[in-house]
């Protein structure tokens, strides 16, 4: 039981890699050119804010794609009860990692266009849409386009609890260490 949960675990955090790593590879490819291109939205703010750019969405998005085409390489010599490929069909894997990867950096950009919305600045906290948000719409995005992978390989208990409870910690924790390597000016 206790190592079911483990592996299921294991999995999970494995499978969501190409996810979780746009975010801190946007915080090192950006700068440059705003998304938004210093746009304002009707309601007089910023459309997504100085902290989004294009090289931090293609870079961070790129990053994901690599790495997640290195790890599907990689299971091939590592145990696949606990780091399984995402698929052995090569075209099906890319198509599904772009989704992973493009989907957390369309995601981070949503959460940024809500947080100008409700009038917090480019750089200020918001709980749960800076930790969340970005796993939610690439999360919709692989059920919409590969739906039966992620009712297999997401749609469990352990798998939901995992990113939900687990994705703000480990969020958290990479945002301090860029924070103390001096990377990000602040620690969200
Ligand atoms: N970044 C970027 N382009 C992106 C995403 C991130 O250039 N599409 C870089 C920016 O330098 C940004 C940093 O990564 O300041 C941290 O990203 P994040 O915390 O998501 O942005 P914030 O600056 O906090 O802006 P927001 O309030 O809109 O979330
Ligand atoms: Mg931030």
């Amino acid at each position: 039981m206790i190592i079911e949960i483990l592996e299921g675990i294991v999995i999970t955090l494995w499978l969501m890699l190409p996810v979780y790593l746009p975010n801190p590879a946007a915080v090192i490819f950006g700068g440059g050119t705003p998304i938004d291109f210093g746009k304002n939205f009707i309601d007089g703010r910023r459309i997504l804010g100085k902290g989004k750019t294009w090289r931090g969405f293609f870079g961070g998005a790129l990053s994901g794609l690599v790495f997640g085409v290195i790890q599907n390489l990689g299971a091939f010599y590592l145990p696949q009860q606990w780091f399984p490929c995402f698929s052995t069909s090569w075209f099906y894997a890319i198509l599904l990692l772009a989704t992973m990867s493009f989907g957390a950096m369309l995601g981070d950009s949503f959460g940024s266009f809500i947080k100008r919305r409700m009038g917090i600045e480019s750089g200020g906290k918001a709980f749960l849409l800076d930790q969340l948000m970005f796993v939610i719409i690439a999360w919709l995005l692989i059920y919409l386009f590969f739906p039966q992978w992620f009712l297999w390989h997401f749609w469990n208990v352990v798998s939901i609890i995992t990113v939900f409870v687990l994705t703000p910690f480990i969020h958290r924790a990479v945002n301090i260490i860029a924070y103390k390597v001096g990377l990000k000016n602040v620690p969200w």
